[in-house]
């Protein structure tokens, strides 16, 4: 079993119903993203993606931010003349982003509080977005001389119009949850006393679904947005193939057979009861 235990900047707790909360640890400083913080978020991130323990993933933060960005001063000024940490701070943000967008496990970002520029890459890379009510969003790398590097200005330019992206990019407002959803930054805000318990039902309804069909449903709907309309029927003409042989639970199968044949199960009007 994988050892979470010796974290410093993150903490990793699967619980009981085998959800992993990844909660950046720096409350003190907001949860901003010090080198070590992505050292440690790629760490985690290999291990959990084959910890069996682990269905689904959430990332949150300490306190009261989910991050405050990208740390000003451990990760921007401390690096100012080190360009080997900055080589691999660089390295393993782009590293952990990739491993959090394409895990084969679900994701959700749950913003519980402050979330600041650098922030957006784990926001935009996990699948599912629910942030509370109260939460403030900006992207305030213009008030640093600085631009949303990394890959910011591609991933909120991507979540939201172009409208919104260059005015909260050049003017540094923040916004809140309610403002975030209108947006298409997140799904849902609900208040933060809810924000928790509102999050495990989301999980518990992905964990009800074959995992197998819902990694390579969320594989596919992130593949096909850069792919061209005729790349994309083939490239999801082949994924829809090769799931057959890659689901071992038969969810088709069963999912057909209980509609067609026993006629104990309509989608539309009932979620899924499998065995
Ligand atoms: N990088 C480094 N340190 C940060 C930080 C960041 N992005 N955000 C907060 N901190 C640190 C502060 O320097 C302070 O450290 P100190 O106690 O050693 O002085 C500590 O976290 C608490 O911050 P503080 O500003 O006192 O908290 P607050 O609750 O009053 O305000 C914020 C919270 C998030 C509104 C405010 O800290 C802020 O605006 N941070 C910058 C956010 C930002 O611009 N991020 C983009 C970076 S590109």
């Amino acid at each position: 079993m994988p050892d979470y235990s010796a974290y410093t900047a993150i903490k990793v707790e699967i619980d009981a119903e085998n959800i992993a909360w990844i909660t950046f640890n720096r409350p003190e400083k907001r949860n901003a993203m010090s080198p070590a913080l992505h050292f440690e978020m790629e760490d985690a991130l290999m291990k959990l993606e084959t910890d069996d323990a682990c269905k689904v993933m959430v990332v949150t933060g300490a306190g009261d931010s989910f991050s405050a960005g990208m740390d000003l001063k451990e990760y921007f000024r401390a690096t100012d003349n080190n360009p080997d940490l900055r080589f691999r701070s660089l390295t393993a943000v782009k590293r952990w982003s990739d491993l959090l967008t394409w895990t084969r496990k679900p994701t959700i970002a749950m913003i519980n509080g402050w979330c600041f520029g650098g922030a957006f890459a784990p926001l935009a890379a996990c699948d599912i977005c629910v942030a509370a009510e109260e939460a403030t969003f900006g992207l305030s790398e213009v008030n640093w001389g600085i631009l949303p590097g990394g890959n910011i200005a591609k991933v909120f330019s991507d979540l939201c119009n172009s409208r919104d992206a260059l005015f909260y990019a050049m003017t540094g407002r923040t916004f809140d949850g309610k403002k975030a959803v209108q947006m298409g930054v997140a799904n849902m805000a609900v208040p933060l006393a809810d924000l928790r318990e509102e999050t495990r039902k989301i999980c518990r309804e992905l964990m009800a679904k074959g995992p197998a069909v819902l990694a390579y449903t969320k594989q596919a709907v992130k593949a096909v947005r850069d792919l061209p309309m005729d790349m994309a029927w083939e490239y999801l003409g082949a994924k829809s193939q090769a799931l057959r042989g890659a689901d071992p639970e038969k969810t088709r199968e069963k999912g057909m057979a209980e509609f067609l044949d026993k006629k104990t199960y309509r989608p539309g009007l009932q979620p899924v009861k499998r065995s």
